[in-house]
């Protein structure tokens, strides 16, 4: 059983967003609790490039010695991104309305995922964007053009790309969303001291923005704690508390849907942290049962549909999910390798072009006996271990490497609650 108080990393998205104002502000800003996964690692190498001086302190924190909003500098190498489609998005937008031109690689995840949803709307502004995979070149512009820009695809890297290129465009930007994804940038922005107004799915920004530098506390990544909060559902006896976790009510789907499904998953000590809610999260080990997942709260969770189906391969009765083509999109294609590492490890699933349905076990064991492939995908490497903590034969992952990207202790945090 689980038991005791769990170690989270900092929120990712907010990290590369933290790092990215930070290196756009005039002067010095400090970050506690930056997510130290190799995503990160590669947002900060990249604003190394553009002339951002990025270093740590002695307790821990970065400091981050900003350029100001046109003060990037062209950068001499590609920048190399790994496995990481939010630096590559994010980043893109920023150099998109900089006079400067740069070269994004990436690993072979990354490479094969779809950026026209970036370049379209940025070559709308003026930028050049030679392809619509990695690797690819921006060539940025300045002055880029202040557009509307209609969102089709719910991406908040979409929206964050075109907020981020337009602080540097003159005038306002408009940026209509489709559906509410992730609102940290504007919540950051504001923080920062951006000229930003939000109005229902609009945004608007002014460019040319000058922000200030800021003390930013990154809460607990809350697509982490998913990982840790299904595992003390699944383990019986389990009883844990994750600390300062991040509970933006545009990140919090899947906790909402754990406790349709009879979670025991409760929110104390709500607070707020550089703008953002957060909460110490404390899940109980609970008999679940199988729900219809609505398909509207699909931006409001959609890093965590490979965990609630884990979750739903231990409820009674089925989980029905839909509408999630671009779960096909991720790191890997997260509905085909859901469904092939529940069916090896026993449990009965029907997947579609959009979709999956999980036949739960009310609870017992997973009958296990299969090596998954993680497919280099992090979130599916440790939800395949989540399942692999109650089942009656070993649930094996082929490549636990990937985690690194974004959660590098979730090995360590599992044994600590274990060893509790
Ligand atoms: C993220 C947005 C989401 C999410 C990703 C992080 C972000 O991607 O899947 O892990 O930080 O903006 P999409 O915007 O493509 O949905």
């Amino acid at each position: 059983m689980l038991k005791g108080k769990a170690r989270i990393p900092g929120d990712k998205s907010i990290s590369h967003r933290a790092l990215i104002l930070a290196a756009l502000a005039v002067g010095t800003s400090r970050i506690e609790n930056l997510c130290h996964g190799d995503d990160i690692a590669a947002t900060i190498a990249a604003l190394r490039q553009m002339g951002t001086r990025i270093e740590r302190d002695a307790e821990g924190a970065w400091r981050v010695a900003g350029v100001g909003v046109g003060g990037l500098l062209p950068p001499s190498r590609p920048f190399e991104l790994g496995n990481s489609g939010t630096s590559a998005r994010l980043l893109m937008g920023l150099v998109a309305s900089h006079p400067i031109r740069g070269r994004f690689t990436g690993d072979a995840s990354l490479s094969a995922r779809p950026m026209a949803r970036v370049a379209e709307p940025l070559r709308t502004i003026g930028a050049r964007i030679d392809r619509e995979r990695l690797p690819l070149d921006v060539a940025g512009v300045y002055p880029a053009l202040p557009r509307t820009h209609r969102l089709d695809v719910p991406s908040a890297q979409v929206k964050s790309a075109l907020l981020l290129a337009a602080l540097n465009v003159p005038g306002v930007t408009t940026v209509i969303e489709s559906a509410d994804t992730r609102d940290h940038l504007e919540r950051m922005l504001a923080l920062f001291g951006a000229e930003i107004a939000v109005d229902g799915a609009e945004i608007r920004l002014r460019g040319e923005a000058e922000l200030r530098p800021q003390h930013l506390v990154v809460p607990g990544d809350t697509s982490a704690a998913a990982f840790l909060a299904v595992a003390a559902l699944v383990v019986p006896g389990s009883e844990i508390r994750i600390e300062g976790v991040g509970v933006n009510p545009r990140r919090t789907g899947l906790f909402e849907l754990l406790r349709e499904m009879g979670a025991d998953l409760a929110f104390e000590n709500l607070r707020v942290v550089s703008g953002e809610p957060a909460a110490d999260v404390v899940v109980r080990h609970s008999a679940l049962r199988g729900i219809d997942v609505p398909p509207e709260i699909a931006p409001r969770m959609i890093d965590e549909y490979p965990i609630l189906f884990i979750a739903a391969a231990f409820a009674e009765g089925a989980t029905r999910a839909r509408g999630l083509a671009e779960l096909r999109l991720k790191e890997s294609d997260r509905i085909a390798a859901v469904a092939v590492g529940l069916a090896a490890a026993g449990v009965r699933v029907e997947e579609s072009a959009d979709g999956l349905i999980v036949h739960g076990r009310g609870g017992a064991p997973l009958p296990g006996g299969a090596t998954v492939a993680a497919r280099a995908d992090h979130r599916v490497a440790m939800s395949f271990a989540v399942a692999g903590l109650h089942a009656d034969q070993p649930i094996g992952v082929d490549d636990m490497s990937p985690v690194a990207t974004s959660f590098p202790g979730f090995a360590a945090a599992l044994a600590d609650l274990a060893a509790a």
